[in-house]
């Protein structure tokens, strides 16, 4: 089976078997029967990179549903299935008014894959609303409960990249909203600006969505029409002193400080200054908006975009130093 239109690069690789389950039963039914070496699991298959046939089990997860499953005068507990679309959950909760979710409108992907990398945008992350996930053990079948603080979540990571990579399959996840007294972060990047732009004065959680989507048409490419999978690789961490020393050679370098010793440099204007952006080989390319966006603009095989990562790595290294790690999974 072609796994084309199951990862959002639209990379045509084969799979041996391509399953799909509706129902925690049907999951458990096909766990029994294969050994979770052989299974590749899928979600929206919006943060992969396939480089060749799988050799394996593809296991599309397609529960569905969600749930209030408690209330309280200030918050929402709902409980979303994995296998649920992530920006459709989101404006499902916008029109109920519930908020915390509105700043990762947009995102590719769906809700059973997002704690995996603990998925984030404009200054909010996933572990800012999650309450718990469930997830079933791939080789016992047991169903295991994660509370916020055991999975570990920090930036585009969590136990489920970490500790337990690769031992369970999430099947729903629970978040917790506000129904009364949002909290808005409109504090990142443009979101204000884009507020501005559109004549809103007392913003919601609505407008804050309306803004961030806004935002990312016009910076991100739309992965129905141009294959990619969002940032392509992580924003590097690099020390102060390493920062004062690029600082010295390159003075316009961003950067963005995430503890008393440590910084954040944008990757994509990294790229951007060794003159990658817009580059492009066969069909393999870098996005002309936003460099940290690798794209397929058609045929390309996951070998071509992974060597063109390579390329980006190497001169970024040669320039500055800094070593790119991928934010995607290479599979
Ligand atoms: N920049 C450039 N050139 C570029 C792109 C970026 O110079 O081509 C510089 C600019 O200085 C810009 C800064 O980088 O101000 C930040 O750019 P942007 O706001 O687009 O965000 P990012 O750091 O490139 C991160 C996330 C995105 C998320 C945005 C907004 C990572 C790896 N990426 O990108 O997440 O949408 O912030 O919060 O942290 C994703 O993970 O797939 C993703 C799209």
């Amino acid at each position: 089976a072609s796994l084309k239109d199951h990862n959002t690069f639209g990379i045509d690789v084969k799979a041996k078997t391509f399953i799909s389950v509706e129902t925690i039963e049907e999951l458990r039914e096909v766990l029994k029967q294969n050994y979770s070496e052989d299974i590749l699991v899928l979600g929206g298959g919006s943060n992969m990179l396939l480089t060749g046939d799988i050799d394996a089990t593809v296991l599309h997860i397609g529960l569905k549903g969600k749930e209030i499953v408690r209330e309280t005068e200030e918050d929402v507990f709902i409980k979303v299935q994995g296998g649920e679309n992530w920006h459709e959950t989101v404006l499902y909760t916008l029109e109920n008014n519930w908020g915390g979710l509105e700043n990762l409108s947009l995102i590719p992907g769906n809700i059973g894959t997002a704690p995996i990398q603990n998925i984030g945008a404009y200054g909010v992350e996933l572990k800012d609303t999650f309450f718990s996930c469930e997830a079933i053990d791939m080789q016992t079948l047991e169903m295991k409960e994660f509370d916020n603080s055991s999975c570990q979540f920090d930036y585009r990571s969590s136990i489920f990249k970490l500790a337990v990579k690769g031992k369970y399959i999430i099947t729903s996840v629970t978040f917790r909203l506000t129904k009364k007294e949002h909290r808005l972060h409109t504090n990142y990047g443009s979101i204000q600006e884009a507020l501005d732009e559109m004549g809103v004065v007392n913003a919601g959680i609505k407008d804050v969505s309306n803004a961030v989507i806004k935002i990312r048409s016009q910076k991100l490419p739309d992965p129905k029409k141009l294959g990619n999978s969002g940032s392509f690789f992580k924003n590097p961490v690099i020390t102060v002193a390493a920062l004062d020393n690029l600082k010295n050679k390159f003075s316009g370098i961003p950067s963005y400080q995430v503890s008393d010793t440590e910084f954040k440099v944008p990757a994509g204007w990294l790229i951007e200054n060794v003159g990658l952006k817009g580059y492009r080989e066969g069909d393999a390319g870098v996005h002309k908006n936003q460099a940290l966006v690798l794209v397929n603009y058609g045929a390309a095989t996951g070998k071509e975009i992974l060597n063109l990562a390579k390329k980006i790595q190497a001169e970024v290294y040669e320039k500055f130093g800094i070593e790119l790690q991928p934010e995607v999974n290479i599979i």
